[in-house]
């Protein structure tokens, strides 16, 4: 199982005044659980660890829109200063889906696959998924059947099931709605919150937060559709 930063359930968190937060937020948001510093840190070390076991093949970087862009582009920032540094140096070509299965704060049974259709091009590469949170696992399960039918040499999800198809999420949330389903590289296990920050939203808010923070009561009922 792959080695993860836990966040306790009882985690106190940050004081919003302690950090930089967009003013139009401050009312909106409980605590900061997890600073952009540590989530740099951590991306960090998933990047050597990604290099350490795929290093020496060409990777597609498959970027989970939207939730994934911060993570995606910060991770293949690390792995690209780690290939300029270093005697073991993985190719790195990117692409894009996007997948949608939230409204308000709930995960739904539908899960929309938007450019799907060009997951042909993956067949015979090495794919690493980069999602930004597992939940329930279904979109995660929706994306692995949808690619096996491309049918990747390898596909690791960053937040993944077999090494043989790369799997990467920056976060997997511990809660009993789960499939059991794992990620090969996990950045943090957290508490059963709805989570915002760093391109995690609530109905497109909040991605313009570098922070990973609780939304408060009062956010969920302002920001509803
Ligand atoms: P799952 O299909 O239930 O695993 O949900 C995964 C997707 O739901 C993620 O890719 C996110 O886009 C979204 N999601 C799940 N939990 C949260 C959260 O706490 N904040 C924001 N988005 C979330
Ligand atoms: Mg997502």
């Amino acid at each position: 199982m792959a080695s993860y930063l836990q966040i306790a359930d009882d985690e106190k968190g940050y004081d919003l005044d302690l950090f930089c937060v967009p003013r139009h937020y401050e009312k909106d948001l409980d605590k900061v659980i997890i600073p952009h510093g540590l989530i740099m840190d951590r991306t960090e070390r998933l990047a050597r660890d990604i290099v350490r076991d795929m290093g020496g093949h060409h990777i597609v970087a498959l970027c989970v829109l939207k939730g994934g862009y911060k993570f995606f582009a910060d991770l293949l920032d690390y792995i690209k200063t780690l290939n300029q540094n270093s005697d073991k140096s993985v190719p790195l070509t990117v692409d894009f889906i996007r997948i949608k299965s939230y409204c308000n704060d709930k995960s739904s049974d539908v899960v929309k696959v938007f450019g799907g259709d060009e997951l042909s091009g993956l067949s015979g590469k090495h794919v690493l998924i980069v999602e930004d949170i597992v939940e329930t696992g279904r979109t995660m399960q929706t994306l692995l059947a949808l690619l096996s039918e491309s049918r990747p040499k390898m596909v690791k999800v960053v937040s993944s099931p077999s090494l043989l198809l790369g799997f990467s999420s920056l976060l997997v949330k511990r809660t009993p709605r789960s499939c059991g389903y794992r990620p090969d590289y996990v950045g943090f296990e957290v508490p059963d919150a709805f989570l915002v920050g760093y391109a995690l939203d609530y109905n497109e808010y909040f991605r313009d937060l570098s922070h990973i923070c609780i939304l408060n009561d009062e956010a969920k009922e302002k920001y509803k559709v």
